[in-house]
């Protein structure tokens, strides 16, 4: 299977996905796409040999349908069977997701389907919850919806900022990513949950 991850940022969780994909792996990166050529995740993966493609989103202006052709056009040459969302922070639209429905994944840092959107962290503490965690989940047209591929908590502390929290649900980020894309790519769709 060969595989794209999309991402805006840093890409710590596209390098987890990158450094997975070896040996047995039924999977291989195959390209990084970012809607940003200054995110730290596009110099990383030109340094490992893969190929990368940047699409801005600016020139399209509100136009989400141009930008999302755009994205489509550059995919189209490096034949992708998944799609791996990491960090990627232009919501898509029905026009880009129908057509990749059940072969799009996301990483997000709640555990879904408490706090779709931004700044989860902060309202996970906001909200006093004990407990807080990621979710890799399906790609749908609805934002931070999707069947839910898997989950993994971690405690909230009483002296946690935003950051802190970020910290200790990323760390996990890392090990649930990989560990559901694998399994997606050998077609398995059963939940994952962790710990
Ligand atoms: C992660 O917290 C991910 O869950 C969220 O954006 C962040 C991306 O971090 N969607 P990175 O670029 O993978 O380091």
């Amino acid at each position: 299977k060969r595989v794209a991850i999309l991402l805006s940022g840093g890409g710590s969780n596209m390098r987890a996905l990158v450094t997975s994909m070896t040996g047995e792996h039924p999977a291989r990166p195959a390209l990084v796409l970012s809607n940003r050529a200054d995110a730290g995740g596009i110099a990383w993966a030109k340094a490992q040999g893969i190929a990368t493609e940047v699409v801005d989103h600016r020139p399209h202006g509100s136009d989400r349908a141009a930008f999302e052709a755009e994205i489509d056009a550059r995919l189209r040459p490096y034949a992708i069977d998944i799609i791996c969302l990491a960090g990627f922070m232009r919501v898509l639209t029905a026009g880009f997701v129908t057509p990749w429905q059940g072969r799009m994944i996301n990483i997000h840092p709640s555990l879904l389907p408490k706090y779709r959107g931004l700044h989860t962290h902060a309202r996970a503490l906001e909200a006093g919850d004990q407990e807080a965690g990621c979710t890799v989940h399906e790609v749908t047209a609805e934002l931070d919806e999707g069947p839910i591929l898997g989950q993994a908590r971690v405690p909230v502390l009483a002296t946690d900022t935003p950051d802190t929290l970020a910290e200790r649900v990323l760390v996990q980020e890392h090990i649930l990513y990989p560990a559901v894309l694998r399994r997606f790519a050998q077609g398995n769709r059963a939940p994952l949950y962790l710990p």
